[in-house]
């Protein structure tokens, strides 16, 4: 039936009927806010890379928590940077770490908050692999080890959530053995299961130190010109006893994210990261763009391409302006 019968600006007259008929929604429920947890007391630096983004010191983690949960947001992701970095990447996996000591004190000042908690030595290790190298090689099986010492020393501290984002196979399997032999079995596993070697991620590198030394990590994380290789990676995460899985990064990725969510029946998150973040900040601020309304389309689109769930920093600020 065409024109004149059929007339689809009749449902775009006003913003109520808009809003009747709207497809997707993204709410503050959908989202989580990255923190940068760096040690000491009373700490606060603005991450140059990351604007409105800070360096914060556990109990200034927990201030920003608060803030975050009364915003009605869904939870926190903590990365780690810790006093002294070595090539294996010991303070990531203590118990007195940056990340679990960020992880009580929140837990400490927030009701139902989610703790969620990055896993990966890449912040932690002097050559910022993230895995222990042999030469040039990042070492697979040893390096699950660790990273299964590391989600247990999360979980004890009281992370809901621990999220693995070294992208080693078999480190899922790992993980949940360790969770369910320490008790843990209430412990989600949310996997980075899908991670591409992008240049997205060059802000967040700034902001956790965790420049690889030499190389690149093109030998662990995914090639982006593959997206069928994605499912494949979903899958063994999902076997080896994986929640949730992640995209990452979004908005280059909204295909991947879709492929994802028709395949798989399990919670699907994306990674809003650094540099889709960065881009907006910066253009936003030469007056190239509106900063809310440029974020707001992006996070739309990632949830109309199928994720449930997305992490982003822009999660404070968008669930500002829909206050
Ligand atoms: C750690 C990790 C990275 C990001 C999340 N976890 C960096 C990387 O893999 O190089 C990137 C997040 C972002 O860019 O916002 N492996």
């Amino acid at each position: 039936m065409p024109f004149p019968e059929q007339r689809p600006r009749r449902l775009r007259r006003t913003e109520r009927l808009r809003a009747l008929v709207r497809e997707t929604r993204v709410t503050p429920a959908n989202l989580i806010y990255p923190l940068f947890v760096v040690p000491g007391a009373k700490k606060r630096t603005e991450i140059g890379s990351l604007p409105g983004c800070f360096h914060v010191s556990a109990d200034e983690a927990a201030r920003e928590a608060r803030e975050v949960e009364s915003l009605g947001l869904a939870g926190v992701i903590l990365f780690g940077l810790p006093a002294h970095k070595d090539p294996v990447g010991t303070e990531g996996y203590t118990d007195d770490g940056v990340v679990p000591e960020a992880v009580r004190a929140i837990r400490a000042e927030c009701r139902d908050l989610l703790v969620m908690t990055d896993v990966c030595l890449c912040e932690y290790t002097s050559h910022g692999h993230c895995g222990v190298v042999d030469g040039e090689d990042v070492r697979n099986d040893a390096t699950i080890e660790l990273l299964a010492r590391m989600a247990v020393a999360h979980a004890k501290a009281g992370a809901h959530i621990v999220a693995p984002s070294d992208m080693m196979d078999g480190r899922v399997r790992a993980i949940r053995r360790a969770l369910d032999g320490n008790g843990f079995t209430d412990v989600t596993l949310l996997s980075y299961a899908a991670k591409y070697a992008s240049a997205f991620y060059g802000p967040f590198r700034e902001a956790a130190d965790s420049t690889p030394q030499f190389g690149d990590r093109r030998t662990y994380q995914m090639d982006p010109a593959n997206a069928r290789e994605a499912l494949k990676e979903v899958a063994l995460d999902l076997e080896e006893g994986a929640d949730m899985v992640i995209v990452k990064p979004a908005l280059s990725y909204l295909d991947v994210i879709h492929r994802v969510r028709e395949r798989f029946d399990v919670p699907v998150a994306a990674y809003n990261v650094s540099g889709e973040y960065a881009m907006v900040k910066a253009a936003a601020q030469k007056g190239w763009v509106d900063e809310q309304r440029m974020a707001t389309e992006i996070l739309t689109s990632i949830r109309r391409a199928g994720a449930d769930i997305i992490l982003t920093y822009h999660a404070k600020d968008f669930a500002r302006w829909t206050k």
